[in-house]
């Protein structure tokens, strides 16, 4: 293996540049040739290329966003899109790729790579944490800890107004950005894509704990769960509460990336280029419990088993 592109794509995630930062620095150090590929699979469909060293990737290891930027390519999932990718990897003579990304990027590079037989291996980030068999992912922990800031401030407000928040978070398929913030925010209520809301059961609890002097209560709803709008109007007809709804959106997206999604990337990014030279494909890295892991791209794309019951019940005894 003499040449590597690395490439972000899909949703951005805080770390992803610790990442490129670890494949590049990684592959340099092993004098192989590195190219970085911008928007993602765009990018090899259009031959959006550029070589890479030491340098390129200085003092980006504490920025969120990705230097070589991201995107959805829906190109890339025709038979033609493909075909051009794969011109471009051929005309620049890549021996192998590296994708940072989450789920949906390993679903299609698992497609194309097996097709064109490119040896690909990619890197779990994704502020959702839903690849499968992966502990947590690049940006997960950034995530949550912006979401819980916006969680603590609101807290001070409702618990001083006596007002009952509303707050969606990131999460369209997987609820561990809701769960994790709402056990660590000491939020009264959690609804996620993963299980129903049973809303008879929720207002029955806000409208005895109103009758008990319970005044001020916070629900992190996951926005696969429902949006943060309509599920305060819903509350506020069921009980005659003011309910106020925040949505947090994009912000969680961005910002410096935490120790903890720094950590992950550098050791990940290393690990992936360590696969590639080791003649592994079609897997991703990450981490799971503080170890590495390597799992194939058919396990990470499947839904990731989230113990919701666990944190409801966690929820339940400690609010
Ligand atoms: O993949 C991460 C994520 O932030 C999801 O939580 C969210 O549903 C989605 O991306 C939003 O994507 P976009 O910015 O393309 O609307």
């Amino acid at each position: 293996m003499k040449k590597i592109a690395v490439l972000t794509t899909g949703g951005d995630a805080p770390g992803m540049n610790a990442a490129i930062r670890a494949v590049v620095r990684t592959a340099v150090s092993y004098k192989l040739e590195v190219v970085g590929v911008s928007r993602g699979w765009w990018g090899l469909i259009n031959e959006e290329l550029k070589s890479m060293d030491h340098r390129s990737v200085s003092g980006i290891v504490s920025q969120g966003g990705t230097i070589l930027k991201t995107g959805r390519c829906q190109e890339f999932y025709t038979e033609e899109g493909q075909r051009r990718a794969f011109e471009t990897i051929k005309k620049h003579a890549i021996d192998g790729l590296v994708v940072i990304g989450g789920n949906g990027s390993f679903r299609a590079a698992q497609v194309f790579t097996k097709k064109y037989k490119v040896p690909c291996i990619g890197i779990a980030a994704s502020i959702d944490n839903d690849v499968n068999g992966i502990g947590m992912t690049v940006g997960w922990d950034t995530a949550i800890n912006t979401a819980l800031n916006a969680i603590d401030n609101i807290r001070d407000t409702a618990t001083s107004m006596e007002r009952i928040f509303v707050v969606e978070v990131m999460g369209r398929e997987c609820g561990l950005i809701a769960l994790a913030v709402a056990l660590a925010g000491g939020c009264e209520q959690v609804l996620v894509p993963e299980k129903e809301t049973n809303f008879e059961e929720i207002c029955h609890e806000i409208v005895n704990g109103n009758i008990r002097g319970k005044i001020s209560w916070i629900i992190v709803v996951a926005e696969g769960a429902g949006k943060a709008p309509d599920i305060a109007n819903k509350i506020t007809q069921m009980t005659s509460l003011e309910t106020r709804a925040l949505v947090l959106g994009h912000i969680q997206r961005g910002g410096r990336p935490t120790a903890i999604s720094r950590d992950i990337a550098l050791n990940v990014g290393k690990a992936a280029v360590d696969c590639l030279l080791n003649g592994q494909t079609n897997k991703a890295v990450g981490m799971t419990a503080n170890k590495l892991a390597v799992v194939d791209f058919e396990t990470a794309i499947q839904k990731k088993h989230v113990n919701v019951d666990e944190f409801y019940n966690l929820i339940k005894v400690l609010t």
